[in-house]
């Protein structure tokens, strides 16, 4: 059976019969578009690895050089990867603790189609070598608009949907995933504010040291709020889901989710210490960086501790390996953040490898094992299965995927420490004791264990791309899921 006009709805009441079944249709489209940026984004990741080991790969060819592969790899990673997991999570998320159909199919195809339309844009301007110059806002003012455009639909399309919800409490980890949406439309337009001039070149509205704090205010919230709050969202639901135990503590996620929102948005500054920005606002920065370890973990207990009487889960479900070490990689990074933002920590770490080694513990580490945890506990469940087709893999992708981390940010600490010590050495009679190049000849054994756990990494993606596959083939005939009742995970939303 596949029309849903056909079939009545258990909990749909007297809604019209599309409206009694789930839109899972864009769901598992942003999931397989996750696993495809994902491949994407990190091939990227692995070839710019290579090029900082061996620099005249690709030497001559403009559209491969490594400052327009750079921006193309976190663009990749960080919009297209994180962000199909980002809506495909939080769309059925929203879906099933509202009891609800997502508010308009058209909206969400457009949201799908829109994002999409953003990363090929983005793929084909940065080899270019068309950018704005600004980290992690690159794209230039034409995409910037469609950019504005997709994301105020999904916003109508969230908010819409918990506007119809069936149920009068809003589930915490909407909370998280609407917080996300709002901050970063928040980001995305004033960042952007820009004189267009020319078809691909623009003018930021602001200039000297407003412009650095405004596009860090931007870099630093687009950690806090794409690559932490949305996450935490998933957070909220797929490890109580897993573990089918309530969530540890729903009011610690209510102070959690006040308290992260409300200090994020002052600790941009850390990224600008010892800059022509003013003194105090740099301070500020640190202070502020400081106190959020404070809500970082104590959300991460929450969700740690959820598993609470059933440890022994992660003996046997390597999905919930995956969403457990996921959070305990973002304890790392949220001790390692405010430790790098105290000026005399910051002074060491800033321009190293250690940057890359936090940054990865976060990308690698967080985002991208609670998005792959998610998409295997998500996926078959879409597909009317028990499981993806295999579990054994999953288990192998999550060993190979941590050894990968592993690899990869220990040698960039140890890189990024023995470069800043490097740096500042001096002699008796104040001279430098290493030039820049000794510096660079001593990383180079790191960079090429970098390398090695980044290929790691893209093994286990390939593992995941495969197992998606035959997941799919196994669910011939999709289908439509009934509004449903509140389950285990859902039962205080
Ligand atoms: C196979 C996996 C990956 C590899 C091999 C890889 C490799 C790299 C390399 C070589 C750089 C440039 C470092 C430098 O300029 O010194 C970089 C930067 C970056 N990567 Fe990755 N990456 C991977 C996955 C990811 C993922 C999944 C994310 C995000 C979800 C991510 C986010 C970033 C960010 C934000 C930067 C810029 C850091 C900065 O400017 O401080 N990467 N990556
Ligand atoms: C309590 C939380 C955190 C704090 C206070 C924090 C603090 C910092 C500091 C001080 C830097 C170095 C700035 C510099 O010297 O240039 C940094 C860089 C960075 N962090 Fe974090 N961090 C936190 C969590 C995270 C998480 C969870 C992620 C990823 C998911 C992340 C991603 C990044 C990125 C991408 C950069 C590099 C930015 C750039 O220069 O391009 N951070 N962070």
């Amino acid at each position: 059976m596949t029309s849903t006009d056909a079939l009545p709805g258990p909990n749909g009441g007297d809604l019209p019969a599309r409206d009694r079944y789930y839109n899972d249709k864009v769901v598992l489209q942003f999931s397989v578009a996750t696993v495809v940026w994902g491949i994407v984004g990190m091939a990227v990741g692995v070839l710019i690895a290579a090029q900082l080991y061996w620099p005249t790969l690709f030497e001559g060819i403009p559209w491969l050089s490594y400052g327009r592969l750079r921006p193309l790899h976190t663009n990749a990673v960080i919009f297209a990867f994180g962000g199909s997991a980002l809506f495909a999570t939080s769309l059925h998320v929203v879906q099933r603790t509202c009891h609800v159909r997502l508010l308009n199919d058209r909206l969400a195809a457009f949201v799908f189609w829109g994002w999409q339309a953003v990363i090929v844009a983005a793929a084909v301007t940065l080899p270019m070598g068309l950018t704005q110059g600004k980290e992690y806002a690159e794209l230039e003012w034409p995409i910037d608009l469609l950019i504005a455009v997709v994301w105020v639909s999904y916003a109508v399309l969230f908010f819409g949907t918990i506007a119809r919800r069936k149920v009068k409490h809003i589930y915490v980890a909407n909370w998280f995933y609407g917080g996300f949406i709002l901050a970063v439309a928040l980001l995305h337009i004033v960042n952007n504010i820009s004189m267009p001039a020319g078809l691909m070149k623009s003018y930021s509205a602001y200039s000297g040291a407003v412009d650095a704090m405004v596009q860090w205010w931007y870099g630093h919230n687009a950690v806090g709020f794409f690559l932490t709050a949305g996450f935490l969202g998933m957070m909220y639901y797929f490890v109580p889901k897993q573990a089918e135990r309530p969530i540890y503590s729903y009011r610690l996620s209510i102070v959690h989710f006040w308290a992260l929102i409300a200090v994020y948005m002052w600790a941009g500054p850390h990224h600008l210490q010892y800059t022509a920005l003013p003194d105090w606002a740099q301070s500020v920065g640190m202070v502020f960086s400081l106190i959020l370890l404070a809500p970082s973990w104590g959300g991460a207990m929450n969700g740690i501790l959820t598993l609470s009487g059933v440890w022994h889960k992660l003996r046997t479900d390597p999905i919930l390996k995956f969403l457990i070490v996921a959070i305990s990689f973002y304890m790392i990074a949220t001790f390692e953040g405010p430790m790098m933002s105290i000026k005399t920590v910051n002074s060491l770490s800033h321009y190293t490898d250690w940057t890359i080694g936090h940054v990865h513990a976060g990308a690698l580490g967080w985002v991208a094992m609670i998005s792959i945890g998610s998409l295997y506990a998500l996926m078959p469940r879409l597909l009317g299965l028990k499981s993806m087709y295999s579990t054994r893999w999953i288990d192998l992708h999550f060993w190979i995927h941590t050894l990968g981390v592993v690899f990869y940010i220990a040698s960039m600490w140890i890189a990024g420490v023995m470069q800043g010590l490097m740096w500042r050495a001096t002699n008796a009679d104040g001279t430098l004791t290493y030039s820049f190049v000794e510096s660079l000849n001593a990383t180079y054994p790191y960079y090429l264990v970098r390398f090695g756990g980044g290929v790691l990494v893209l093994a286990g993606m390939g593992l995941m791309a495969a197992n998606t596959w035959k997941t799919f083939a196994m669910a011939k005939v999709r289908e439509p899921q009934p509004l449903l009742p509140p389950d285990a995970a859902d039962a205080r939303a």
